[in-house]
């Protein structure tokens, strides 16, 4: 039986977690997440300088709430697991720090997470899940496809060259005048709309491998709305529920295609999926029917569990240390920690390449 505190500080979530192992099986005692939505609202995106203090002020808090909820004490960890990257480097860093004065004061080995690693071994603390498996990654800063072959073995298959399919979404909310975050509104819009409206493209797909892009789809919506504001003096409900409509179609088809051909690239059991993205029920759907017609088993966690939690990286903790894995006091914040260390680091992929 492996008992380990999990800390995140990586973007705007400040988390802590603990999760208990016994064998194969894992149980969280307690997630705690605090947002930090409203303190970076009137700022249109999240503020580093803003967030590396929210967390400084909060993670204590969390760590002794997460402990209270778990009935449990320091004493009765084994380890102290924390996301060491990759994501902004003052909240990284107020996580680490945390970290290690917990782990000096009470003599518990510490173990620095990967954020991504987090994510994409959330499917073996939910259900148990084998490896080999194929996880897609959609967020509002993320957007790649890993082969998933253990613990500390990724390779990554392709991913968005530009924006994340998230922040395509908030985007394209934003020039149609529906609410953030956008990917829920345009949604609930595209519910009453004509997919087949609107010519929109499907990036990439002609192009051989499994990079996505959506930087120009969201362009295309923005000429859109342009032309029917020209034409028409202004949009109609039914034009936006159609814009919205087609756009969300447009990501479906490139994600379930690409995805096709991430899982020819085999070898691999199961398809899952994390990040918010993956709470759209069209995207949902299309992703499922690839796993179907490619004979694969389909996963996709819970909500709150596909998005920025603590029990995943509590989770990767006791993966990690099962393999023998520790740090030092030496462990360093790493703002950019590509997972897959062969391949060459994306800059610039997602907001500001920096939410994972
Ligand atoms: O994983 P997440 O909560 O945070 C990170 O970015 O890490 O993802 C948030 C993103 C936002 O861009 C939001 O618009 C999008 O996920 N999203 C959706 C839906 N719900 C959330 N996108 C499309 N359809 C949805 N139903
Ligand atoms: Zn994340």
């Amino acid at each position: 039986m492996l008992t380990i505190l999990g800390i995140e500080s990586s973007c705007d979530d400040t988390a802590a977690a603990v999760v208990r192992a016994i064998g194969a099986q894992g149980t969280i005692l307690s997630s705690v997440v605090e947002g930090q939505t409203s303190l970076h609202a009137a700022f249109g995106g999240v503020v580093p300088e803003i967030a590396a203090r929210a967390h400084a002020e909060r993670l204590d808090h969390c760590v002794e709430a997460a402990l209270t909820q778990a009935g449990l004490a320091l004493r009765d960890m084994d380890a102290i697991a924390v996301t060491s990257g990759p994501g902004l480097i003052g909240g990284v860093l107020s996580g680490v720090m945390l970290a290690k004065g917990l782990s000096v004061a009470t003599g518990l080995p510490l173990i620095g997470v990967n954020h991504l690693a987090g994510h994409a071994l959330t499917p073996r603390l939910t259900d148990g899940l084998a490896f080999p498996y194929l996880m897609l990654l959609v967020s509002g800063g993320h957007c790649q496809f890993l082969r998933v072959a253990g613990p500390d073995d990724f390779t990554r298959l392709g991913g968005s060259i530009d924006d994340a399919p998230g922040e395509a979404f908030d985007k394209v909310a934003k020039v149609l005048g529906l609410p953030q975050p956008g990917g829920p509104a345009v949604e609930l819009a595209a519910l009453s709309g004509d997919a087949r409206r609107f010519a929109l493209p499907r990036p990439l797909l002609d192009r051989f491998g499994c990079d996505l892009s959506f930087s120009g789809l969201k362009t295309a919506v923005l000429r859109q709305r342009d032309a029917l504001v020209v034409a028409a003096g202004g949009l109609r409900v039914q034009d936006r529920a159609d814009l919205c409509a087609g756009f969300q179609r447009a990501v479906a088809d490139v994600l379930a295609e690409k995805t096709r051909r991430a899982v020819a690239l085999g070898p691999v059991q199961a398809l899952a999926v994390a990040g918010g993205v993956a709470a759209n029920r069209t995207i949902r759907a299309a992703l499922e029917a690839v796993a179907t017609d490619t004979g694969l088993r389909f996963l996709a966690p819970p909500l709150a569990l596909c998005t920025d939690n603590a029990a995943m990286i509590a989770w990767a903790g006791i993966e990690l240390y099962r393999l023998g894995h520790r740090d030092g006091m030496d462990l360093s914040a790493r703002p950019r920690w590509p997972l897959d260390r062969t391949a060459a680091p994306l800059i610039g992929s997602g907001r500001k390449g920096a939410k994972a």
